[in-house]
């Protein structure tokens, strides 16, 4: 069969499947646009205007850090009564409630009340115990999970060290309890054999609170000491480990940790571990390249996860913000049509890496789906993955159709979830989403179910980001040190830098070098062997005759048109940036400056 008519045989699969499907979902809804819960009234009012969303999801995340009433007060009415805002009165006459007077104090227990049972659809239970039962209820459903702490950017070291703690005792929780459950063949048994009970997330970024992309090598280090007895300890507990991927700037970091951690001599026959992919990232079909290599050089197969990302509006904002290359597509058929090229090549091979298609997206889901039913492949070889409280129908048929179907079930307190939690709303509540497109806007299945048509990618150009500042002046981007590329040359001129020490510096006085006996030496602060510089210093007279010239050439520097004197400013800020890296060097060594900060200053200087 050529790939056209492939393609068109794939269509017309998902088509018939999906109309099968939706039919047998008919009137069923996900609990969050469900008009039953008012959440979904909620999520209504949200979607109706975008900057009430936004400051709704502010307010959301500042919550659970607000101690009293009067806060609250404050919060409710910064945030969401704005002046002008167009409310439906029963919103405001609510929100009014909790701004003062004495129904404050109860008003403002409502409203945490109601945010934390919106909380609650999407995070199983504060307490693993209790969350274990809830796994129990998936279990009995005819689902299976994987369970995630709450937690992630984590800023200290005690901390790093409680949450490794939850995580050791909830695989020793998860294993006894698992056990008891019935045995469900379709939950248990993948094609290599018997898949562990017990099945957990972890996140890097709350396991150690030094990640730093800057300073790659030890931070892939320093979890790798921090996560592996956690993994061998899964092992010993026959309990599955899945890294969760995070934001870009935290992707190669985790996927030489999993690589490095897959390759221990006590892991490397081990095949109950496994890594994300998102197809959002325009490097995703390298990534995943790489993961096959790497199966084949391991010979035991490991999970990928395939998802489109979770972090779209962070990434996107975030790179506009600092000026940087823009890491994920921006047109959402993109993601779409890349999410089903990679479960191409996930299925081609199978037997390499086990797939797990993780998705809310009925047309996505499908497709991969109707790949392997081409490809002849056993049921039990593709495991599809869903989110708690998301797109409930939907699991349900695909796992009476008889796939496994893992539901990723977060355990923790409103706190640490926050970001979790707004991270859902976002992705609920987003114009390109397929669940609001299906659920919310209603539109037409069929075409939901179609083939992805990429469209148009959004502008990225310097010049549109200084246009949504209303001004002219653009800053120069930061240096980038996410790349690789970017970390080798800089460290290659902080070497050929070092090789220039120490300078001689002379008194520059109306364009003449004097070198005097008299000087002053600077040493890097970071090594008090190394001289930076030796630096002239100028006696009296001359500081004088210095003063002189320079008030001299006052008049004319005054005199010169704006323009040409902006002009050379500019003509020093391009010599400036030609000399980036090197200037950022000499800051290192002569002011010992991280690396970011010494770039800022030169930045800043350019600026
Ligand atoms: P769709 O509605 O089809 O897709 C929405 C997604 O498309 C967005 O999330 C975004 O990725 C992308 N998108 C939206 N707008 C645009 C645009 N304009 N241009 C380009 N792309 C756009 N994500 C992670 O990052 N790391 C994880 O570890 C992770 N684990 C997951 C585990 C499970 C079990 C599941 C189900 C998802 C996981 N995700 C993870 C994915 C994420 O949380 C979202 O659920 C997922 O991206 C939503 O995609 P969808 O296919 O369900 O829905
Ligand atoms: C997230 O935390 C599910 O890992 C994904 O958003």
């Amino acid at each position: 069969m050529s790939t056209a008519d492939m393609e068109m045989w794939l269509d017309r699969r998902v088509a018939k499947l999906g109309e099968q499907c939706w039919k047998k979902m008919k009137g069923e809804m996900p609990s969050l646009y469900n008009p039953k819960y008012w959440q979904a009234h909620l999520m209504d009012w949200i979607m109706e205007d975008e900057s009430f969303k936004v400051d709704a999801f502010r307010f959301v995340e500042v919550l659970p850090a607000l101690s009293s009433s009067k806060q609250m007060a404050t919060h409710v009415r910064d945030y969401l009564l704005k002046e002008g805002r167009n409310l439906p009165v029963s919103v405001r006459s609510a929100l009014n409630m909790a701004v003062g007077g004495i129904t404050a104090p109860l008003a403002s227990i409502a409203i945490r009340r109601n945010i934390t049972e919106m909380a609650r659809r999407f995070i199983t239970e504060s307490d693993p115990k209790k969350a274990s039962r809830s796994l129990e209820k998936l279990h009995s459903e005819g689902l299976t999970f994987t369970a995630d702490i709450l937690g992630e950017a984590c800023i200290s070291d005690s901390e790093a060290d409680e949450y490794l703690t939850k995580y050791k005792d909830l695989i020793e929780l998860l294993s006894i309890t698992t056990k008891t459950w019935d045995d469900k063949p379709s939950l248990f048994q993948g094609p290599g054999g018997e898949l562990p009970r017990a099945n957990v997330s972890v996140k890097i970024s709350a396991l150690d609170p030094h990640i730093n992309p800057i300073d790659h090598e030890h931070s892939v280090a320093r979890l790798q000491e921090r996560l592996l007895p956690l993994l061998l300890h899964a092992k010993k507990h026959n309990v599955f480990i899945n890294f969760d991927l995070e934001q870009w700037a935290f992707h190669d970091i985790t996927f030489d940790l999993f690589e490095a951690i897959a390759s221990h001599q006590e892991l490397i026959d081990w095949p109950h571990l496994g890594l994300v992919v998102q197809a959002y990232l325009k490097v995703s079909k390298d990534r995943l390249e790489r993961l096959i290599q790497f199966g084949k050089k391991r010979g035991t197969p490991f999970t990928v996860r395939l998802v489109k990302g979770a972090y779209w509006d962070f990434e996107v904002v975030h790179a506009r913000q600092n000026g940087y290359t823009c890491p994920v597509f921006t047109s959402k058929a993109m993601t779409d049509a890349c999410y089903e090229e990679l479960s191409k090549t996930l299925l081609e091979n199978h037997t390499l890496i086990s797939p797990a298609f993780a998705s809310h997206n009925l047309r996505s889901v499908l497709y991969a789906i109707a790949l392997g039913e081409k490809m002849k492949l056993p049921q039990n070889s593709i495991e599809l993955q869903m989110l708690y409280g998301m797109a409930e129908p939907q699991r349900k048929i695909l796992s009476d159709l008889g796939y496994r179907v893992r539901i990723y079930s977060p355990i923790g307190e409103l706190l640490p979830g926050m970001a979790y939690l707004v991270r859902r709303l976002l992705e609920n509540t987003s114009n390109a989403g397929f669940l609001r497109q299906s659920y919310h806007e209603g539109i037409e299945i069929q075409s939901l179910l179609s083939r992805p048509v990429a469209g148009d990618e959004m502008d990225f150009s310097p010049r549109m980001i200084a246009e949504d500042l209303h001004s002219p002046f653009e800053n120069v981007a930061l240096v980038n040190f996410t790349s690789k590329q970017v970390r080798d040359d800089f460290q290659k001129a902080l070497a050929t830098t070092r090789e220039t020490f120490p300078h001689n510096i002379p008194c520059v006085i109306g364009g003449k070098e004097y070198f005097s006996e008299e000087t002053s030496t600077h040493l890097n602060p970071n090594d008090a062997k190394s001289v930076v510089a030796t630096l002239s210093i100028a006696n009296n007279d001359q500081a004088a005759q210095a003063l002189a010239i320079s008030t001299a050439g006052y008049p004319a520097w005054r005199d010169t048109p704006l323009e040409t004197r902006g002009l050379l400013l500019e003509n020093l800020a391009t010599l400036l940036e030609e000399k980036r890296y090197e200037l950022a060097a000499l800051q290192c060594y002569e002011g010992a400056k991280p690396w970011a900060e010494a770039d800022a200053d030169v930045a800043e200087a350019i600026d």
